[in-house]
């Protein structure tokens, strides 16, 4: 029952997240997100905080650029290694300037039927351009592959085509970001369609203490845990918040009220066990999941 209320008064507001207009039959392209997260749940490297302060002083400012026919960025390509930010910064993004984020189902965009794709996507890109939204098309390569790739037909060089134009004639009150973790096989001339690039790269010492004491600041542990940080050289942020909330719960359920370095010790074992069989299987899976 409790639970049933709960489930309610989510829907409930997130109903009021979809901006009116948007038809049902759109949930096929996008699926809404209500963004809870904010800029204190992300660590970023200086550059892509100042990058990510410009563009939100532009977008806060746009009426003020546009009295002198400017615009602000808008279009933006993420890109970087998996489980390093490229979601929550959409997120957060929306989060902050108080926008539904708007994620597109590539499941429900891509259809092997002629033609389709491209008009999935114009519907897509219909519901940014009239509503205000960050619109987030996530695995953006499976989309805009090189069209030079001889192992596809025509089909998707007309697709990549199309969405170059729409890319172009994107004029949504919101943000469109693109986001890929296989950045290298994009179409080059994807690349200038976008306002900013920003690169989400494995964390550097000084991200992963700022991530440890991020992901501790609940539940403390019982050494500086800052000392850690060296071991866990090469490893995402969000392998790290994995160990992290995995040493937490182990060391609750070793009835401690603080993190305990033993711990911690074997969440980061088990995360590099993780990592050996991603080493393994990952020829035959080069999106590295
Ligand atoms: N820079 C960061 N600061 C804080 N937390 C992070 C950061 N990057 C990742 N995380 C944590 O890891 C989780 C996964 O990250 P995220 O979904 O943003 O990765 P991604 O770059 O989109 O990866 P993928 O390419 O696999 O889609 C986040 O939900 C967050 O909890
Ligand atoms: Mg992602």
């Amino acid at each position: 029952m409790a639970a049933n209320r709960r489930l309610e008064s989510k829907e409930h507001r997130l109903n009021k997240l979809i901006p009116l207009g948007v038809d049902e039959r759109l949930s096929h392209f996008v699926e809404v997100i209500e963004p809870r997260r904010t800029l204190e749940d992300l660590v970023l490297s200086q550059q892509n905080q100042e990058i990510l302060a410009g563009l939100l002083h532009e977008f806060r400012h746009s009426d003020t650029l546009r009295r002198h026919a400017l615009t602000a960025r808008s279009k933006l390509l993420f890109c970087g290694p998996p489980g390093c930010g490229k979601t929550i910064t959409a997120e957060i993004l929306a989060k902050d300037l108080g926008l539904p984020l708007f994620v597109a189902r590539l499941d429900g965009i891509i259809s092997s039927f002629l033609g389709e794709t491209a008009s999935n996507l114009r519907k897509t890109f219909d519901i940014a351009n009239t509503h205000p939204c960050v619109l987030f098309l996530d695995e953006f390569d499976a989309l805009a592959r090189a069209r030079s790739d001889n192992s596809e037909h025509n089909e998707l060089r007309r697709v990549v085509n199309s969405l170059l134009m729409m890319i172009d004639h994107f004029r949504g009150r919101g943000f469109l970001i693109a986001a890929s973790n296989l950045e290298e096989t994009l179409d080059s001339a994807v690349w200038r369609r976008f306002d900013e690039v920003m690169l989400f790269d494995l964390p550097k010492d000084k991200d992963i203490r700022r991530l440890l004491v991020l992901k501790t600041r609940n539940f403390k542990a019982d050494f500086p845990i800052e000392k850690k940080t060296m071991q866990l050289r090469g490893l995402s942020y969000a392998d790290i918040e994995r160990i992290c909330m995995n040493s937490i719960k182990r060391s609750i359920l070793e009835g401690s009220r603080t993190i305990l370095e033993s711990e911690f010790e074997s969440a980061v074992r088990e995360e590099r066990r993780r990592q050996a069989i991603r080493v393994r299987v990952k020829p035959r899976n080069p999106r590295g999941r």
